[in-house]
């Protein structure tokens, strides 16, 4: 974990700053009876996931706006959604005209799946770099590299696994993704595959001077089908297994890291948010520029992506009543403080240390820095209300209300607890933040060039009984292209920007010069600016990482 860092920004007026009318017990009672019951009601999908019963239209709410529908009045977004509805009424099929018009994924290429070093590259500098873990104790690896396989740990007898695996795994250098918890997720004719793939780092050695250590597979088990193979497997048998673990780790990312871990996992603190913390209220007037689109564009999900007889149920590794299972255990198994913010996250799984022997990490390196400059401007802006001394801060009923309904009504307790600190909320705020902005744009807009093209990196490696394997039909060719490209291809309010236009003043007027936040936002949209972190416009080929430049970031999940 690093160290808490001192927040930049003086603190912002310290309480009597700020209006005093926003924390006032009887007008905060006032708007929460006015309230109507069923506004943002939710329901439990799956019997487990807090979503809005309907996304009211927040337009005729008597000005709380909330966003959550204003999303398809926005012009650039409805011709956006316009062009792929022309796509869905596109009855002769005619799939290429459109693709056509779409750049080619820079991820459209074998190698991929050929190389082994770029094989390793794309868990680190992929759609999803949140699988990857350090594997401190043997029975996290596959039977036959485990010591608790009778005859010992076979690794010695498959060649390229290399003879100082225990020295490596001394070294923290064996690491590992095992998404085989969801084996029993299939809907055959489909064929599914479930790996469970390890890694070693080759660290920058007297055979590899010069260059930066590597992470390569050296293993991918199947339990379901009971293969183990290896690069001395055979050419056709290392590649098949590397193209398995691609299509599982797409599978996840899409049903777990993307849906279940961001959008899901945050649309019950936009729920609690609209129904608890008014405008003026400081946690929601910090929250709310971050919630932007979402519950809209979740109900969206619901109802045309995830939808039985939609583009997943009908392209995916299983059926969608199957395969929802992938984001019922990915939420039930997220929280709030643990992995929520990238600090903890990576801790979690053993790679946080400067020790850590993976190579240069973009999204680590990168991420740390704009989750640190997140909290400086959590801190600096909460303490404008809530002095150190945490006086005000305790007798808040709107944020004791806020806190009560995510424990109780959306079954979120993570850092809700009733005696919750001010640190508590810190943390609270900079995770929803870090998870809607940075943590969605590092795994949503990865989408196009890596999962965009079916050809190299399908979601299904065979939808029927008698097609071959990794042949996707034209049809699951042009709707992973369109699916991919209408969830990535759109992008709604910078990381900082908190906008002044009449429809939306989440912060009230920031021209006004009595308003001290104002100085907050500026100091932090100049803390990210000046983060040293490459421009997207550097972005030259597939493996440039630009997408945790602060440029490149979404205050929200709103697509
Ligand atoms: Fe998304």
């Amino acid at each position: 974990m690093a160290e808490p860092r001192e927040a930049v920004y003086p603190p912002g007026g310290d309480g009597p700053w700020a209006p005093r009318s926003d924390l006032d017990p009887a007008k905060y009672q006032a708007w929460k009876a006015d309230i109507k019951p069923d506004y943002y009601n939710h329901y439990f999908y799956q019997g487990v996931i807090p979503l809005a019963v309907d996304p009211p239209d927040d337009r005729n709410d008597g000005g709380i706006f909330s966003y959550a529908t204003l999303r398809d009045a926005n012009f650039d977004f409805a011709k956006f959604l316009a062009d792929f509805l022309r796509w869905k009424a596109d009855l002769l099929e005619v799939f290429t005209d459109f693709f056509f018009a779409l750049p080619t994924p820079l991820g459209a290429i074998p190698e991929l799946y050929k190389d082994d070093n770029l094989f390793g590259r794309f868990f680190l500098r992929g759609p999803d770099p949140t699988t990857l873990e350090l594997v401190t104790d043997d029975s996290q690896l596959p039977p036959p590299l485990s010591f608790k396989q009778p005859g010992g740990r076979k690794v010695q007898t498959y060649g390229r696994a290399p003879l100082d695996f225990d020295q490596a795994l001394a070294e923290r250098r064996v690491f590992h993704i095992d998404f085989s918890k969801y084996s029993h997720v299939t809907s055959p004719p489909r064929f599914a595959s479930w790996p469970h793939a390890v890694f070693i780092v080759i660290p920058a050695s007297s055979e590899n001077i010069g260059a930066e250590p590597r992470l390569l597979p050296i293993a991918i088990a199947d339990k379901s089908s009971g293969t183990f193979a290896t690069p001395v497997s055979g050419a056709a048998e290392w590649e098949f297994a590397k193209r398995a673990m691609l299509t599982a780790a797409a599978n996840y990312h899409e049903l777990g890291t993307h849906l279940s871990r961001c959008h899901m996992a945050m649309e019950r603190y936009a729920l609690a948010t609209y129904r608890n913390l008014p405008l003026w209220h400081p946690v929601g007037r910090l929250l709310r520029p971050h919630f932007k689109f979402m519950v809209a564009t979740n109900n969206d999900a619901i109802k045309n992506l995830i939808n039985p007889g939609g583009p997943v149920d009908s392209n995916f590794a299983a059926k969608i009543e199957t395969l929802v299972k992938v984001t019922v255990d990915a939420f039930s198994t997220w929280d709030l403080r643990t992995h929520g913010g990238i600090e903890a996250d990576l801790a979690r799984r053993g790679l946080a240390g400067a020790d850590c022997t993976l190579p240069f990490w973009p999204y680590k390196e990168y991420g740390l820095k704009v989750y640190a400059a997140i909290r400086n401007f959590v801190q600096a802006y909460l303490s404008i209300w809530y002095p150190s001394d945490e006086t005000l801060y305790r007798a808040d009923i709107a944020l004791q209300t806020w806190r009560r309904a995510l424990r109780d009504e959306y079954r979120a307790p993570s850092l809700m607890d009733e005696h919750a600190s001010l640190e508590d909320l810190i943390t609270a705020c900079t995770n929803i933040i870090w998870t809607s902005g940075p943590q969605h744009s590092a795994v949503n807009y990865t989408q196009y060039d890596f999962l965009g093209e079916a050809k190299i990196l399908p979601f299904c490696i065979q939808l029927a009984e008698q097609k071959q394997k990794f042949e996707p039909t034209h049809k699951q060719i042009g709707d992973q292209g369109a699916v991919i490209s209408r969830l990535s291809l759109y992008r709604w309010d910078q990381l900082g920007t908190y906008s002044t236009e009449d429809f939306l003043t989440e912060y009230g007027d920031l021209g006004d010069p009595d308003k001290p936040w104002r100085v907050v936002v500026e100091r932090f949209q100049k803390e990210l600016k000046g983060l040293p972190i490459p421009l997207p416009e550097t972005r030259k080929g597939l493996w440039d990482y630009t997408f945790l430049a602060p440029q490149n970031i979404t205050n929200g999940i709103s697509i």
